[in-house]
C-alpha cells in the first residue's frame, strides 16, 4: 500500500522541516528522491539515501535543470513536490520594499508555477504533482498578507493545473498545513507558535513535518489515482471552523 517502488520524485526545500521529511519518507516508500534545496545538505541527503541537488527554485532554469537531472539520472520523473518557500510576518503598512515581496513571489509562487509546469512536461500518465499552500490562503491573518497571496496563488495554480492536465493522466494537488513544528514556524517566538497552535487548532497542538509527509506520500502514490485538483488540509481541523478553546475562551471574556 502507497508503494512509491520504480519512480523518481523530486522534493524541493528538502534541506529542512515538512521538504526533509517528505524527502525521507517518501525514499523508505521506495522512490529514487532527488532532494533539492538552496542551502547545501548534499551530506544528510546522501545519509537518508538521497540524491541532491542545490538550487533556487526562484530561478526558472535551474528548476527545468532539475527536472532534467532526475529524468536523465533515473529515467523517468514521476513525482514533484513544490515545497521549498520562505516567510516573514509582518502587517500590510509595513511592507515598504517591493523588491522583498517580489522575492517572496519569485520563491514562493513562481516556483509552483515553473515546477508544476516544467514536471508535468516530462511525466507520464500516473504522475503526481503536490504543491504546498497554507492555511493562510484559506482564511486572512494579521501579518500574513506577503505569504499568504502566494499560498493563495498556489491553491488556483494547483486547480487550473488538475484540469490542463487531468488528459495526460498527471495529477496535481496541494496540501495546506495549520501550524508545523519547523524551524519557519519556530523561528521567532516559539512559546507564542505552540500555544496559537494549542489554542486555534481543535486538536489542540501543533502539527509535526512527519504528518505532513505523510499526507504527501499518500497524495504522491497511486493509491490517489483518482484525486485531483484537491486542497488537503493538515491543520489539526483549523481550518474546519472555531475550536473548542477558543470559543471557551472568548465566553469567559
Ligand atoms: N511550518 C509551518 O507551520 C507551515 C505552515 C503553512 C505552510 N507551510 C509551508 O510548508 C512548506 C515547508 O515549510 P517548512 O515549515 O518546512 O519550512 P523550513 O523553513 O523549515 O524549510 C524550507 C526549506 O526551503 C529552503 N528554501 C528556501 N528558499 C529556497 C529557494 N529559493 N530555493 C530552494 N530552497 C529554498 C530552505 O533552505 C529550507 O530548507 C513551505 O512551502 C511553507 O510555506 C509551512
Amino acid at each position: 500500500m502507497f508503494s512509491l517502488e520504480n519512480k523518481t520524485a523530486i522534493v524541493t526545500g528538502a534541506g529542512s522541516g515538512i521538504g526533509k521529511a517528505t524527502a525521507q519518507r517518501l525514499k523508505r516508500a521506495g522512490a529514487n528522491v532527488v532532494a533539492a534545496d538552496i542551502v547545501d545538505c548534499a551530506e544528510e541527503a546522501s545519509r537518508a539515501g538521497c540524491a541532491f541537488r542545490q538550487v533556487d527554485v526562484g530561478e526558472p532554469e535551474q528548476i527545468a535543470a532539475l527536472c532534467d537531472y532526475a529524468l536523465e539520472e533515473y529515467g523517468s520523473l514521476d513525482i514533484m513536490v513544490n515545497n521549498a518557500a520562505i516567510s516573514t510576518g509582518r502587517m500590510l503598512a509595513e511592507v515598504d520594499s517591493e523588491e522583498n515581496s517580489l522575492r517572496f513571489w519569485r520563491v514562493n509562487l513562481l516556483s509552483a508555477q515553473m515546477g508544476t509546469k516544467e514536471a508535468a512536461a516530462r511525466m507520464k500518465p500516473g504522475g503526481s504533482i503536490i504543491n504546498l499552500t497554507s492555511i493562510t490562503a484559506l482564511r486572512g491573518f494579521p501579518q500574513w498578507s506577503e505569504y499568504g497571496a502566494t499560498k493563495g496563488g498556489i491553491i488556483a495554480l494547483t486547480q487550473t493545473a488538475a484540469i490542463e492536465y487531468g488528459g495526460a493522466g498527471v495529477r496535481v494537488n496541494a496540501v495546506a498545513p495549520g501550524i508545523i513544528n519547523t524551524p519557519m514556524a519556530m523561528r521567532e517566538a516559539p512559546d507564542m507558535v505552540e500555544k496559537n497552535a494549542e489554542i486555534f487548532a481543535p486538536l489542540g497542538r501543533i502539527g509535526t513535518p512527519e504528518e505532513l509527509a505523510a499526507a504527501i506520500h499518500f497524495l504522491a502514490s497511486d493509491d490517489a489515482s483518482y484525486i485531483t485538483g484537491q486542497i488537503l488540509s493538515v491543520d489539526g481541523g483549523w481550518s474546519a471552523g472555531t475550536s473548542l478553546q477558543a470559543f471557551g475562551m472568548a465566553m469567559q471574556s
